[in-house]
C-alpha cells in the first residue's frame, strides 16, 4: 500500500506533527507500506487560471493536464500514486489556507471520476474524438482520506468552515473520508505533544485511514470527544436554510433533508435516496456533469442570436471602462 500525508502548515510545526502521527497511525496498520510526506509551505502552486485547456483537450480526444508548470505537478504525481492519504491544513481566517484551495482548483476538477468518464464513454459512441482506453484509470483508482484542519483559536466557530473545505479536495475522484478532525484550540494547547488525547485520535485516524481501505464495515472516525455530526455523509455541522419550508442542505454534500425539534433538539433526516446522491457519489457527479454538459446547448444559440450586439457592446463598454477607471 501506498500512504501519503500532506501538510500545508509551516515546516514542522502543529499541522506537520498531526498529520505525521497519523501516518505513525497508518503505519501500525500497515507495516509493510511506504509512507511519504509533503510539506507545501515552500512550493510555488499557482492558482488555476480558468483557461479551460485541460477539459478543451480531453474532448479533443487528448490528456486533461494543467498546461501551467510549477510546482503542483510534483504534489499531484504524489496523490496519484497514494492508495491512503491523510491531508492536513491549518486554518487561515476561517477556512483552510489558500494554497490548498489552490492546489484543489487545479487538481479536484481534473480528476472528476464523473467528467472524464462521460468524455470517455463519449469517445466509445463517437461524441468526442480519442481512444477511450488510452486515459490513465489509474488516476482514479480507490482512495481513502482523512482530513486534518488545524486552528489556533479555542472559540470552535473561528474554525468554521475548516473540516468543511478539506472535503473538497476528495470528493471528485470519489476518495472515502474515513475521518475529519477540527484540531482547534492550538494557542490554548501550545503543542500537539502536550494533549496525549489528541495524539491518540490522530493515531486511530491514520488506522482506520488504511483499514478503511479494504474493509468497508470499518466506520467513519468520530471521537467521543468531538460533537456528532449532523450530515450522515461528510459529518459536518452546517446547514443551509431553504427558503419558506423545513427542509435543508449540506453545503458539503449538497443533499436535501428535513429538519425538526425532537427534545429541544435540532434533528435532520437525510433520506437514503439523497444520502446515495451526495456530490462525492458518481450518482451526485454525474447530475453536476449533466447540468454544465448542457450548458452549451442554451448558451450558445443565445450568444449567436444577440452575438452583433454582444460585440459592439463589448468593445463599447470595455474602451469605456478603460478610459473611466485606471488599470493598475
Ligand atoms: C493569517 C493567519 C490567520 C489565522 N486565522 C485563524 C482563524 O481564523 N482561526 C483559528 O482558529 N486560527 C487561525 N490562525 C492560527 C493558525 O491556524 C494556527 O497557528 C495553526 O497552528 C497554524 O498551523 P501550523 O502550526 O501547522 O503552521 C491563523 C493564523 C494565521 C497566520
Amino acid at each position: 500500500m501506498n500512504i501519503l500525508g500532506i501538510s500545508f502548515g509551516k515546516k514542522n510545526a502543529n499541522t506537520d506533527i498531526l498529520v505525521k502521527e497519523a501516518l505513525f497511525g497508518c503505519r501500525e496498520a500497515a507495516p509493510d507500506a511506504e509512507i511519504r510526506f509533503v510539506n507545501t509551505c515552500n512550493l510555488n502552486i499557482g492558482r488555476c487560471r480558468g483557461c479551460g485547456a485541460c477539459s478543451t483537450q480531453l474532448e479533443k480526444g487528448k490528456d486533461n493536464v494543467c498546461i501551467f508548470k510549477d510546482d503542483f505537478q510534483a504534489l499531484e504525481e504524489e496523490v496519484r500514486w497514494a492508495d491512503a492519504i491523510v491531508l492536513g491544513a491549518p486554518v487561515y481566517v476561517l477556512q483552510p489556507v489558500g494554497q490548498f484551495k489552490d492546489f484543489v482548483d487545479r487538481f479536484s476538477c481534473r480528476h472528476d471520476y464523473s467528467a472524464i468518464t462521460y468524455v470517455l464513454d463519449g469517445r466509445r459512441t463517437g461524441k468526442f474524438p480519442g481512444d477511450p482506453d488510452a486515459y490513465p484509470m489509474e488516476r482514479l483508482k480507490k482512495r481513502t482520506v482523512s482530513y486534518v484542519s488545524v486552528g489556533g483559536a479555542s472559540t470552535e466557530n473561528w474554525t468554521s468552515m475548516g473540516t468543511a473545505t478539506l472535503h473538497l479536495f476528495g470528493f471528485p475522484p470519489m476518495m472515502k473520508v474515513m475521518g475529519n478532525y477540527n484540531a482547534n484550540a492550538m494557542g490554548l494547547i501550545g503543542n500537539p505533544y502536550i494533549d496525549p488525547e489528541l495524539i491518540e485520535n490522530m493515531h486511530e485516524m491514520g488506522r482506520r485511514t488504511v483499514k478503511g481501505y479494504y474493509d468497508d464495515s470499518v466506520e467513519f472516525f468520530q471521537p467521543a470527544s468531538k460533537p456528532e455530526g449532523v450530515c450522515p455523509v461528510c459529518h459536518q455541522r452546517m446547514i443551509t436554510i431553504m427558503p419558506k419550508s423545513t427542509k435543508v442542505e449540506c453545503p458539503v454534500c449538497g443533499i436535501e433533508g428535513q429538519l425538526r425539534i425532537e427534545n429541544d433538539e435540532i434533528k435532520v433526516d437525510f433520506s437514503e435516496e439523497q444520502q446515495n446522491r451526495a456530490r462525492g457519489t458518481f450518482k451526485g457527479l454525474r447530475e453536476h456533469t449533466v447540468e454544465i454538459q448542457g450548458f452549451g446547448s442554451i448558451c450558445g444559440p443565445k450568444i449567436m442570436a444577440n452575438k452583433e450586439m454582444l460585440d459592439q457592446k463589448m468593445k463599447e463598454r470595455i474602451k469605456g471602462f478603460d478610459e473611466a477607471i485606471k488599470n493598475v
